[in-house]
């Protein structure tokens, strides 16, 4: 293939980005996204804030505008995220107890119910666990209202979108022998012997220096494909630049390719300049929308594989 879509399609993989509404009307951006990338996530417009502004009116503009831009153009979308910590709306970041639990329910039935159909997966809870040794919840309004919160997040999604894959999506679970990563493996398996309903795990891979992609992640990948999920790569970007940037791409790529389970990867933007991380070079293309060495060893690794 000559496309990253294209090349991942031959071994029956997706390759993704994130999208940001305020940027489809530059042309140079929507025409990479548009011939590079078959999976589209969008950046921020279907999370909580975005999505409901104000307790019960919901607000679907941007989210609608990318998942139309994606559908319109033969693309599948995972939705991103229906519970989380963060980028909560203000009149939810001060709920507590029975009233956030029943407000969260209804926010996950509601959108989950308003994209019925088309998404291809949701990541239904995001980062609810902390970094560090600990291998605990990470604390949080929600998770102060009961340790079933997620399980019952996921049922309810499951009962709004029966079709769409549900998954769980954190960082920092990369690294096999990571506290993080055993907690979320420890709560997948729990949730595939008791029956709650989740169909896959994100990594987000957002790795840097500090951050660097472990030797080990492979083996992540393939122990969680084996508690009977998929696996999705659904934030990649890799601080660097040149060669090294490159190799550190290859790695990520080939440890997908090696995992049957492991169906697709999402960089989290499409030119650097596009990026959450303001000072930096993480992503595929240039700020010009110039292919990056990075870029060309990701389209021969998923040809090869
Ligand atoms: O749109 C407003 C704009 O109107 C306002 O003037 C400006 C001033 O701050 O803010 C703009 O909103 C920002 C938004 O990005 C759009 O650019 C928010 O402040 C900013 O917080 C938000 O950051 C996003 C971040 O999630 C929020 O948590 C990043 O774009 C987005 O890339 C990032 O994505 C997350 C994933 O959802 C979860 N995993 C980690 C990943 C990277 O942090």
């Amino acid at each position: 293939g000559s496309t990253l879509q294209a090349a991942a399609a031959e071994s029956g993989r997706y390759f993704g980005t994130a999208i940001a509404a305020q940027r489809l009307n530059d042309s140079t951006y929507s025409t990479i996204a548009n011939r590079e990338f078959n999976m589209i996530t969008a950046e921020n417009e279907m999370k909580m804030d975005a999505t409901e502004p104000s307790q019960n009116q919901f607000n679907y503009t941007n989210g609608d505008r990318i998942l139309n831009w994606a559908l319109q153009n033969g693309k599948q979308v995972r939705g991103h995220a229906l519970a989380w910590h963060s980028q909560q709306p203000g009149w939810m970041q001060n709920m507590s107890g029975t009233a956030l639990r029943n407000a969260m329910l209804n926010h996950v039935t509601q959108v989950a119910t308003h994209y019925k159909g088309k998404i291809y997966a949701w990541d239904v809870v995001n980062e609810a666990f902390a970094d560090g040794s600990s291998g605990a919840r990470r604390d949080s309004n929600l998770q102060r209202t009961g340790n079933d919160w997620i399980e019952a997040a996921f049922r309810a999604a499951r009962a709004a979108d029966p079709g769409a894959k549900l998954c769980y999506n954190d960082y920092n679970t990369d690294d096999w022998t990571h506290a993080k990563t055993q907690a979320v493996y420890t709560m997948v398996r729990d949730f595939k012997a008791r029956g709650v309903p989740i169909d896959c795990v994100g990594f987000q891979s957002h790795f840097n220096p500090q951050s660097p992609v472990p030797n080990n992640y492979q083996t992540t990948l393939s122990s969680f494909a084996a508690l009977g999920v998929d696996v999705q790569i659904t934030e990649l970007d890799i601080e660097g630049s040149g060669s090294a940037q490159a190799e550190n791409y290859r790695k990520v790529v080939q440890a997908c390719l090696n995992v049957s389970r492991c169906t697709g990867i999402t960089v989290w933007g499409v030119r650097d300049t596009d990026s959450w991380r303001a000072s930096g070079t993480p992503l595929l293309f240039d700020g010009s929308g110039n292919k990056k060495a990075a870029y060309t060893t990701t389209l021969n690794t998923l040809n090869a594989g």
